[in-house]
């Protein structure tokens, strides 16, 4: 499939990049078309190849393969969205994070990943990542990157799904993910801001009202403890595997 752009895409990044340092977002749009298609093909190579190609076709459009599955925005819109789909992103999403990246001379971070970026195929209980069209600060340390890419889903989710189902989610998608040292750094991003930040979150979290919003993050900061305090299911620092194999058919395996 082929990925376009809109024609004026240039101008509505340097004003969301504008937004985005105004609310302490520590990301960037890749406003540079030339630089996009580069960093879109070679971040869908590194995850998804050899098995899934991408390169560029002669217009000059980034072309990549279609992935299995459907995203999982869909299946939290529709109230399908369960701990075993958000366990099986959380693990992709650690492997993601395995690889080196030349660009941030350290391990790759992905920026966006909300549940639109994840295309979960329910035949292999896999999800993989989309959409490269964003980067972190290449100044953020390593391990405050991987973190914010842990609150960008978060965020995502606890501002779509319904009250009950919002601590269930979110810990399948941290014990998916698996490392404890940066599910307990994400402590300290579990405060809601003011001001311009938060605008940013109002954004990210579909403009839940401040106090439905401040009630579901302060319960999951409190869980936070419990999750990193859990024992390793297999003895290699990955997910728990009790709950993994009880809620993701994409059980637990050492990626390190
Ligand atoms: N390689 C792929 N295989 C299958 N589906 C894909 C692939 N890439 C993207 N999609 C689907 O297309 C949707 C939009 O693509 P993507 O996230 O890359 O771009 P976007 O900038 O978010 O686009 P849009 O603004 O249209 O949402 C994704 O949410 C996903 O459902
Ligand atoms: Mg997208």
């Amino acid at each position: 499939m082929a990925k376009r752009r809109r024609r004026a895409a240039w101008l509505v990044m340097r004003v969301a990049n504008a937004f985005f340092r105004l609310a302490g977002n520590p990301v960037e749009a890749i406003a540079d078309d030339d630089e996009w298609r580069s960093w879109e093909v070679d971040c869908f190579a590194m995850l998804h190849g050899p098995a899934y190609g991408a390169g560029v076709n002669p217009e000059g459009t980034p072309v990549v393969s279609v992935l299995p599955g459907g995203d999982l925005s869909r299946l939290l819109g529709t109230g399908e969205l369960r701990p075993r789909h958000l366990a099986a992103a959380g693990l992709e999403l650690r492997r993601a994070h395995e690889f080196h990246s030349s660009y941030y001379a350290g391990r790759w971070s992905h920026s966006d990943p909300h549940t639109g970026n994840f295309l979960f195929d329910a035949a292999t209980g896999r999800a993989r990542l989309v959409d490269f069209e964003m980067r972190h600060h290449r100044d953020l340390p390593e391990a405050r990157r991987h973190a914010d890419d842990l609150l960008v889903m978060l965020q995502d989710v606890c501002g779509r799904c319904e009250r009950d189902a919002w601590l269930p989610l979110a810990e399948g998608f941290l014990a998916g993910y698996g490392r404890r040292e940066i599910v307990a750094s994400l402590e300290p991003l579990l405060r809601v801001p003011r001001g311009i930040p938060r605008l940013w979150w109002a954004v990210r979290t579909s403009w839940m009202s401040r106090t439905e919003l401040i009630g579901r993050i302060a319960g999951l900061r409190e869980s936070l403890g419990r999750i990193v305090g859990l024992p390793d299911g297999d003895g290699c620092g990955g997910p728990p595997r009790a709950i993994i194999s009880a809620r993701s058919p994409a059980r637990g395996h050492c990626l390190q």
